[in-house]
């Protein structure tokens, strides 16, 4: 059984059910490098400022470096029985060098040693993360540039709108994942604080230098009130939410997905490689890789909802349920981790029709908006355009007929204004041409978006 690190002041034993309901260290030995990390710079700093011997500070140092390479071996595996990973480092840390090892927590409590873990872990997962999400915006680009001049149907409220590229709808996706990778990364500016020398709350009687740890563990400063910074939890709800966003656009894009292998879309197919069967229907090819994407999306918001109301109502400072921080936080890193990881390949298992999305442009009227404002070229009032391309609509639409199959004499009757120029204004083509604003769909348009967008991730 691992010894507790407050055994002095207690008559009895802890009681077995609340020693495992308790006990953090199931989950929080993923933090064993970040402790170990914490603890050596905390002690060098005892050292230096004449706290502990230099002696003692070095073989302590030494001792934690040899823990750490055995636990990243995996010779030495934290045991659960003890209640958390900064037991076990210090118990082990004792075993090895003796009565020394005894003093590394000077001038520290856990409340500030956790608090200083659980930063140093999340510093790291936003590194983590930008780099996938880059990876993803790589994927998008790449396969952008194969549809340049892939025509395909826009929507809004799912109804056939105007003719796009299909190149400005997955450009769409990398300027939210832009936005997402940002996000995490000006995040690092409230995470990249050093907790440590708050101890339990109220700071401590030693004279700790704590810039000097700071800058040992590469923190760009230090907190500034120490009962905030043991109980701040502000950077992991950051992570959580910057995540949740993270993960609503790849739900959203997944979804997209989904709909467009739909028999009734036909947009795009995904290989079989990137599919699953059904047990029952011989049939099936099941878009189940997007469907995970989208439904893990529900557990991040659980996570993020789960610590905001774990949070809600502590007062100051440390109190246990701040523990809670470390599994939601650890399950929403593996779950975007993963996902990301995942889109990245599932981008590359699509193969577009884009016979199909082409012809998907010829039934709908896309091209109703190029009408009026050709019109508007002609010196109609917008509104008025509107009005006349709308009635114009109705009589193709009772006939049966699209835009470009009314003759010239069946549009006369609606606006002397119309011309035979009118017709290149009306296929797909030419509608999306002629978007070449900054930010609209025309091929050249999306093209230099491209290379800007290649630029930035460094590709050639
Ligand atoms: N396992 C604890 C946590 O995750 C470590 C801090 C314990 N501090 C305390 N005063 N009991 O929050």
């Amino acid at each position: 059984m691992g010894d507790k690190l407050w055994g002095g002041r207690f008559r009895m034993k802890t009681d077995l059910l609340v020693n495992s309901f308790n006990s953090s260290i199931g989950f929080d030995k993923r933090l064993y490098a970040q402790d170990i990390a914490g603890s050596i710079a905390h002690c060098r700093m005892l050292g230096r400022c004449g706290i502990i011997s230099e002696n003692e500070s070095v073989s302590i140092i030494e001792a934690l470096g040899e823990i750490k390479r055995r636990m990243d071996r995996r010779e030495l595996v934290p045991d659960d029985d003890y209640e958390d990973i900064h037991s076990f480092v210090e118990k082990m840390l004792v075993e090895n060098v003796g009565p020394a090892g005894e003093k590394l927590h000077t001038g520290r409590s856990r409340n500030d040693q956790v608090a200083l873990d659980v930063r140093l872990y999340v510093r790291d997962a936003v590194a983590r993360i930008a780099g996938l999400i880059k990876e993803a915006m790589k994927a998008l680009v790449i396969m952008a540039e194969k549809h340049i001049d892939t025509i395909m149907p826009g929507y809004t409220h799912l109804q056939r709108a105007q003719p796009i590229v299909l190149a400005h709808h997955l450009m769409a996706y990398y300027e939210m994942l832009k936005r997402d990778r940002k996000r995490f990364q000006e995040s690092l500016s409230r995470i990249n604080v050093l907790p440590l020398g708050s101890a339990a709350l109220a700071g401590s009687t030693f004279k700790l230098d704590r810039d000097m740890v700071a800058e040992e563990l590469g923190f760009a400063g230090i907190s500034a009130n120490s009962m905030d910074a043991v109980s701040d939890r502000d950077f992991v709800l950051e992570y959580l939410f910057d995540a949740s966003l993270l993960m609503m656009h790849l739900s959203r894009l997944s979804e997209e997905i989904i709909l467009w292998n739909s028999q009734e879309f036909r947009f795009v197919s995904i290989s079989d490689s990137f599919c699953t069967g059904s047990s029952i229907m011989p049939q099936k090819k099941n878009p189940d890789v997007p469907e995970l994407i989208r439904g893990k999306t529900g557990r991040v918001y659980g996570n993020l909802m789960g610590l905001l109301t774990v949070m809600k109502g502590l007062p100051l400072a440390y109190n246990k349920d701040l523990q809670e921080d470390k599994e939601v936080l650890f399950d929403t890193v593996d779950t975007v981790e993963m996902c990301l990881e995942v889109m990245k390949a599932l981008l590359g298992e699509l193969t577009f029709d884009i016979e199909r999305l082409k012809n998907s442009c010829s039934k709908g009227f896309l091209t109703a908006t190029d009408l009026a404002e050709y019109l508007v070229g002609r010196g109609v009032t917008f509104r008025q355009a509107h009005e006349i391309t709308g009635r114009i609509v109705l009589y193709a639409s009772d006939c049966g007929k699209e835009l470009h199959e009314l003759s010239m004499e069946e549009m006369k009757g609606f606006s002397r204004q119309i011309g035979q120029d009118i017709y290149p204004w009306l296929t797909p083509e030419g509608s999306v041409s002629r978007r070449t604003l900054k930010g609209g769909t025309a091929p050249d348009t999306v093209k230099e978006g491209i290379a800007r967008a290649k630029e930035e991730l460094g590709l050639d």
